[in-house]
Protein backbone atom coordinates (compact mmCIF):
# COMPACT_ATOMS: atom_id res chain seq x y z
CA UNK A 1 0.00 0.00 0.00
CA UNK A 2 1.43 3.56 -0.97
CA UNK A 3 2.06 5.14 1.92
CA UNK A 4 -0.20 9.00 1.47
CA UNK A 5 -2.83 6.40 0.57
CA UNK A 6 -2.75 4.14 3.61
CA UNK A 7 -2.88 7.36 6.00
CA UNK A 8 -5.76 8.63 4.19
CA UNK A 9 -7.47 5.54 4.19
CA UNK A 10 -6.60 4.29 7.85
CA UNK A 11 -9.97 5.06 10.51
CA UNK A 12 -10.80 3.64 13.31
CA UNK A 13 -12.28 0.32 13.51
CA UNK A 14 -14.66 -0.75 16.51
CA UNK A 15 -15.63 -4.22 14.75
CA UNK A 16 -13.77 -6.99 14.21
CA UNK A 17 -14.14 -10.87 12.64
CA UNK A 18 -12.81 -13.08 15.58
CA UNK A 19 -10.11 -14.47 13.64
CA UNK A 20 -6.86 -14.76 15.40
CA UNK A 21 -4.02 -12.88 13.62
CA UNK A 22 -0.99 -14.88 12.96
CA UNK A 23 1.91 -13.95 15.60
CA UNK A 24 4.59 -13.18 13.09
CA UNK A 25 2.16 -10.77 11.41
CA UNK A 26 1.47 -9.14 14.96
CA UNK A 27 5.82 -9.05 15.40
CA UNK A 28 6.26 -7.97 11.86
CA UNK A 29 3.84 -5.29 12.53
CA UNK A 30 5.67 -4.45 16.04
CA UNK A 31 8.87 -4.60 14.33
CA UNK A 32 7.88 -1.59 11.62
CA UNK A 33 6.57 0.34 14.71
CA UNK A 34 9.72 -0.11 16.37
CA UNK A 35 11.27 1.96 13.10
CA UNK A 36 9.53 5.19 14.48
CA UNK A 37 11.50 8.06 15.50
CA UNK A 38 12.19 8.66 19.17
CA UNK A 39 14.10 11.46 21.53
CA UNK A 40 17.77 11.07 21.10
CA UNK A 41 16.95 7.70 20.05
CA UNK A 42 15.72 6.55 23.24
CA UNK A 43 12.56 4.14 22.13
CA UNK A 44 10.65 4.70 25.56
CA UNK A 45 7.86 2.12 24.60
CA UNK A 46 7.26 -1.47 25.92
CA UNK A 47 4.51 -3.46 24.20
CA UNK A 48 2.59 -6.22 26.02
CA UNK A 49 0.13 -8.36 23.41
CA UNK A 50 -2.82 -9.43 24.77
CA UNK A 51 -5.38 -12.30 23.44
CA UNK A 52 -7.42 -15.72 24.33
CA UNK A 53 -8.66 -16.28 27.84
CA UNK A 54 -6.55 -13.61 29.51
CA UNK A 55 -7.91 -11.20 27.19
CA UNK A 56 -11.60 -12.32 27.82
CA UNK A 57 -10.78 -12.25 31.82
CA UNK A 58 -9.20 -8.99 31.66
CA UNK A 59 -12.38 -7.90 29.91
CA UNK A 60 -14.65 -9.13 32.58
CA UNK A 61 -12.78 -7.18 35.40
CA UNK A 62 -13.13 -4.26 33.87
CA UNK A 63 -16.72 -4.74 33.18
CA UNK A 64 -17.01 -5.47 36.64
CA UNK A 65 -15.12 -2.60 38.00
CA UNK A 66 -17.60 -0.63 35.53
CA UNK A 67 -20.80 -2.11 37.05
CA UNK A 68 -19.08 -1.58 40.56
CA UNK A 69 -19.03 2.48 39.70
CA UNK A 70 -15.50 2.29 40.39
CA UNK A 71 -13.90 5.86 39.44
CA UNK A 72 -11.34 5.75 36.67
CA UNK A 73 -7.95 6.46 37.35
CA UNK A 74 -5.55 5.89 34.09
CA UNK A 75 -2.23 6.94 34.37
CA UNK A 76 -2.99 9.96 32.26
CA UNK A 77 -5.27 11.45 33.49
CA UNK A 78 -8.72 11.52 30.89
CA UNK A 79 -9.25 15.35 30.29
CA UNK A 80 -12.02 17.36 31.86
CA UNK A 81 -12.18 20.24 29.44
CA UNK A 82 -10.81 21.49 26.47
CA UNK A 83 -10.36 24.70 24.79
CA UNK A 84 -12.61 26.67 22.45
CA UNK A 85 -11.33 25.08 18.84
CA UNK A 86 -10.50 21.44 20.24
CA UNK A 87 -14.27 21.48 21.86
CA UNK A 88 -16.02 22.61 18.82
CA UNK A 89 -14.58 19.82 17.10
CA UNK A 90 -15.83 17.01 19.98
CA UNK A 91 -18.85 18.38 19.34
CA UNK A 92 -18.34 18.22 15.82
CA UNK A 93 -18.43 14.68 15.95
CA UNK A 94 -21.39 13.62 18.58
CA UNK A 95 -23.32 15.46 16.51
CA UNK A 96 -22.14 13.43 13.25
CA UNK A 97 -22.25 10.50 15.02
CA UNK A 98 -25.70 11.11 16.75
CA UNK A 99 -27.03 12.15 13.28
CA UNK A 100 -26.05 8.70 11.70
CA UNK A 101 -26.92 6.61 14.68
CA UNK A 102 -30.19 8.55 16.22
CA UNK A 103 -28.24 7.89 19.70
CA UNK A 104 -27.62 10.44 21.82
CA UNK A 105 -24.20 10.23 22.85
CA UNK A 106 -24.41 12.20 26.03
CA UNK A 107 -26.80 9.90 28.03
CA UNK A 108 -25.12 8.59 31.18
CA UNK A 109 -26.12 4.61 29.63
CA UNK A 110 -25.26 5.21 26.64
CA UNK A 111 -21.47 6.43 28.02
CA UNK A 112 -21.29 3.10 30.27
CA UNK A 113 -22.83 1.21 27.21
CA UNK A 114 -19.28 2.61 25.45
CA UNK A 115 -16.90 1.94 28.39
CA UNK A 116 -18.31 -1.77 27.83
CA UNK A 117 -17.68 -2.63 23.98
CA UNK A 118 -14.13 -0.58 25.16
CA UNK A 119 -13.55 -2.77 27.73
CA UNK A 120 -14.27 -5.57 25.51
CA UNK A 121 -11.82 -4.06 22.79
CA UNK A 122 -14.57 -4.26 20.28
CA UNK A 123 -14.72 -7.99 19.80
CA UNK A 124 -11.20 -8.15 18.46
CA UNK A 125 -8.86 -10.79 18.96
CA UNK A 126 -5.78 -8.73 20.19
CA UNK A 127 -5.17 -6.09 22.29
CA UNK A 128 -1.84 -4.31 22.54
CA UNK A 129 -1.08 -2.52 25.61
CA UNK A 130 1.74 0.37 25.02
CA UNK A 131 3.71 1.71 28.26
CA UNK A 132 7.06 3.00 29.39
CA UNK A 133 8.76 4.55 32.57
CA UNK A 134 6.32 6.70 34.87
CA UNK A 135 10.28 8.88 35.49
CA UNK A 136 10.01 9.53 31.51
CA UNK A 137 8.55 12.84 30.61
CA UNK A 138 6.13 14.07 28.19
CA UNK A 139 8.81 13.77 24.97
CA UNK A 140 8.26 10.43 25.92
CA UNK A 141 4.54 10.20 25.75
CA UNK A 142 4.96 12.44 22.92
CA UNK A 143 7.00 9.08 20.92
CA UNK A 144 4.91 6.26 22.13
CA UNK A 145 2.23 8.43 20.26
CA UNK A 146 4.81 7.80 17.24
CA UNK A 147 5.14 4.67 17.60
CA UNK A 148 1.05 3.97 17.93
CA UNK A 149 0.72 5.88 14.72
CA UNK A 150 2.98 3.55 12.69
CA UNK A 151 1.87 0.43 14.27
CA UNK A 152 -1.52 1.28 13.27
CA UNK A 153 -0.30 1.98 9.73
CA UNK A 154 1.52 -0.94 9.60
CA UNK A 155 -1.52 -2.63 10.85
CA UNK A 156 -3.64 -0.89 7.68
CA UNK A 157 -0.92 -1.99 5.24
CA UNK A 158 -1.70 -5.84 6.04
CA UNK A 159 -5.41 -5.45 5.69
CA UNK A 160 -6.06 -5.76 9.74
CA UNK A 161 -7.73 -2.48 12.06
CA UNK A 162 -7.18 -1.33 14.75
CA UNK A 163 -8.21 1.59 17.31
CA UNK A 164 -6.23 3.19 19.93
CA UNK A 165 -8.47 3.50 23.33
CA UNK A 166 -7.50 5.54 26.11
CA UNK A 167 -10.43 3.89 28.05
CA UNK A 168 -8.55 0.79 27.79
CA UNK A 169 -6.44 2.40 30.26
CA UNK A 170 -8.98 3.48 33.15
CA UNK A 171 -8.08 1.01 36.08
CA UNK A 172 -4.79 1.45 35.43
CA UNK A 173 -3.53 0.25 38.31
CA UNK A 174 -5.55 -3.10 38.04
CA UNK A 175 -4.84 -3.75 34.58
CA UNK A 176 -1.19 -3.42 35.08
CA UNK A 177 -1.22 -5.86 38.40
CA UNK A 178 -3.68 -8.58 36.27
CA UNK A 179 -1.18 -8.04 33.09
CA UNK A 180 2.42 -8.30 35.89
CA UNK A 181 3.13 -4.64 34.18
CA UNK A 182 5.21 -2.95 37.08
CA UNK A 183 3.48 -0.33 38.90
CA UNK A 184 6.85 2.00 38.13
CA UNK A 185 5.38 1.88 34.18
CA UNK A 186 2.97 4.24 32.90
CA UNK A 187 0.34 2.53 31.06
CA UNK A 188 -0.32 4.99 27.92
CA UNK A 189 -2.77 3.42 25.57
CA UNK A 190 -4.11 0.32 24.57
CA UNK A 191 -4.91 -0.90 21.04
CA UNK A 192 -7.18 -3.14 19.89
CA UNK A 193 -6.21 -5.36 16.55
CA UNK A 194 -7.69 -7.68 14.13
CA UNK A 195 -9.41 -8.54 10.93
CA UNK A 196 -12.01 -5.52 10.39
CA UNK A 197 -15.99 -6.45 9.73
CA UNK A 198 -16.08 -5.25 6.31
CA UNK A 199 -19.88 -4.48 6.59
CA UNK A 200 -19.36 -2.60 9.58
CA UNK A 201 -16.67 -0.66 8.39
CA UNK A 202 -19.41 0.22 5.52
CA UNK A 203 -21.70 1.53 7.74
CA UNK A 204 -18.98 3.61 9.79
CA UNK A 205 -18.96 7.45 10.03
CA UNK A 206 -16.15 8.37 9.03
CA UNK A 207 -14.23 11.09 10.54
CA UNK A 208 -13.88 14.59 9.00
CA UNK A 209 -10.87 16.88 9.48
CA UNK A 210 -10.76 20.48 10.01
CA UNK A 211 -9.56 22.40 6.73
CA UNK A 212 -5.67 22.58 6.21
CA UNK A 213 -6.18 26.54 5.24
CA UNK A 214 -7.82 26.25 8.87
CA UNK A 215 -4.14 24.67 11.30
CA UNK A 216 -1.72 26.77 9.53
CA UNK A 217 -0.49 30.22 9.23
CA UNK A 218 2.84 31.21 6.85
CA UNK A 219 5.51 33.49 8.03
CA UNK A 220 7.83 34.34 5.00
C1 LIG B 1 -4.87 8.96 22.17
C2 LIG B 1 -6.19 8.45 21.61
C3 LIG B 1 -7.12 7.91 22.46
C4 LIG B 1 -8.33 7.39 21.95
N1 LIG B 1 -9.19 6.77 22.81
C5 LIG B 1 -10.28 6.14 22.29
C6 LIG B 1 -11.09 5.32 23.13
O1 LIG B 1 -10.86 5.17 24.32
N2 LIG B 1 -12.13 4.67 22.56
C7 LIG B 1 -12.42 4.78 21.22
O2 LIG B 1 -13.37 4.15 20.75
N3 LIG B 1 -11.67 5.56 20.40
C8 LIG B 1 -10.60 6.22 20.89
N4 LIG B 1 -9.79 6.96 20.07
C9 LIG B 1 -10.09 7.05 18.63
C10 LIG B 1 -10.54 8.46 18.21
O3 LIG B 1 -11.86 8.67 18.60
C11 LIG B 1 -10.37 8.57 16.68
O4 LIG B 1 -9.01 8.39 16.36
C12 LIG B 1 -10.82 9.93 16.15
O5 LIG B 1 -12.21 10.11 16.36
C13 LIG B 1 -10.51 10.07 14.65
O6 LIG B 1 -11.13 9.00 13.94
P1 LIG B 1 -10.28 7.99 13.04
O7 LIG B 1 -9.31 7.26 13.92
O8 LIG B 1 -11.32 7.04 12.45
O9 LIG B 1 -9.57 8.77 11.98
C14 LIG B 1 -8.61 7.50 20.57
C15 LIG B 1 -7.65 8.09 19.72
C16 LIG B 1 -6.45 8.55 20.23
C17 LIG B 1 -5.42 9.11 19.28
Amino acid sequence: MDTIEGIKTRMSIRKFMPDAVPKETLMDIINTAGHSPSYKNTQPWEVLILSGDRKLALSKMLVELLEKGTKPCPDIPEPQSWPETEQARINDLMHKRATATGIDFNDPAVLKRSKEVNFKFYGAPHAIYLYQDKSLTPWSIFDIGLFAQTFMLAAHASSLGTVPQAFATDYAQDIKKFLDIPETKRLVLGISIGYPDKDAVEKAVRTGRDSTNNIVRWVE
